[in-house]
């Protein structure tokens, strides 16, 4: 099998690679609706096995400016209905020419699965409650362009942590980078506290919201829970959202973010998701820049022709 670049996850990328996408990311950041034909003549297919809106999208424009033809598969009119398998979906693009395959899937771990198999680049949209590597990657960016460093932040990530693949990207991103990460949340929801690496620990939400530099709130994944937990949305608004009040006692110069969708006056209150300290939509503005990063990455297989491009037109 050709021993192709892929992006499966946060976890597989070293600090030096983490360091390089972002400073290609914020090339492309800092320079909104260019084209380029980077990938012009090469087919790139965008595979959605679960719902999406901001990463589908975004992946596709950030294709569409990098110049490749975008190849969309929606799942329910395809031949896996008729029980054919991912691998089999897989090979059966590649076969074709299709160069990049874009996965998005409910389960963990099978885009690092599939990528020994395959001869295409994969990168990993969200596999179940694994990881987002690429979500990770644009609030990383998101957070840089905002203190002008990662070091030495501290970051709260509040919520539905156990069943969130952004949560569990940021384990393996934010304490490496320097980042102090603290966990808050539902006791049911949060992680096995054994498991954490270094650098994170759990708190009370109050410690959260008033000392985090970063106050990331986490949709609850409703989707993934296998019994009801709160007897209303309007419960857990009071006892784990971030209100009015709570945010009122977020430091001056703290932020609130989310990886979205959002559902408003459950996790946070409708009228903080467009205030003055919500990045929430420069989230999802850099979430097209970091993919065109993604994408040059895989095709470029990393080294060192793509650690020497990162400041230039044609990467
Ligand atoms: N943040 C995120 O992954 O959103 P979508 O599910 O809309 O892609």
């Amino acid at each position: 099998m050709e021993n192709r670049t892929h992006l499966t996850g946060i976890k597989e990328l070293t600090v030096e690679q983490i360091e390089q996408l972002l400073m290609r990311a914020d090339y492309w950041a800092n320079r909104p609706g260019e084209f380029t034909g980077t990938l012009a003549g090469r087919f790139v297919a965008n595979l959605f096995f679960e719902p999406s809106t901001r990463t589908r999208f975004s992946f596709e424009v950030a294709e569409k400016r990098l110049g490749a033809h975008v190849l969309n598969f929606a799942a329910e009119a395809s031949s896996t209905t008729k029980g054919e398998t991912v691998y089999d979906t897989i090979k059966t693009l590649e076969a074709m020419g299709v160069e990049v395959a874009v996965i998005r899937t409910r389960h963990n771990g099978l885009v690092r699965h599939l990528a020994s198999q395959v001869g295409l680049a994969l990168i990993n949209a969200g596999d179940g409650t694994n990881e987002h590597p690429t979500q990770c990657l644009l609030d990383l960016l998101t957070m840089k362009q905002q203190f002008g460093r990662i070091s030495g932040l501290k970051v709260a990530i509040i919520g539905d942590i156990r069943h969130s693949r952004v949560a569990g990207s940021h384990l393996h991103a934010l304490p490496r980078l320097g980042a102090e990460l603290l966990l808050a949340g539902p006791p049911e929801l949060m992680p096995d506290i054994s498991t954490l690496p270094h650098g994170v620990k759990t708190v009370e939400l109050e410690e959260a919201i008033t000392t985090a530099d970063v106050v990331m709130m986490l949709r609850v994944q409703l989707e993934r829970h296998d019994r009801t937990l709160f007897a209303s949305t309007d419960v857990y608004h009071a006892a784990y959202g971030l209100t009015l009040e709570r945010a009122a006692r977020m430091k001056p110069e703290a932020v609130i973010m989310h990886p979205a969708p959002v559902n408003r006056g459950v996790e946070i209150h409708s009228d903080l998701v467009e205030a003055k300290p919500s990045l929430i939509a420069k989230q999802v503005s850099n979430g097209v820049a970091v993919r065109m990063a993604v994408l040059e990455y895989v095709l470029h297989g990393g080294g060192t022709t793509w650690a020497s491009c990162l400041q230039t037109a044609a990467c």
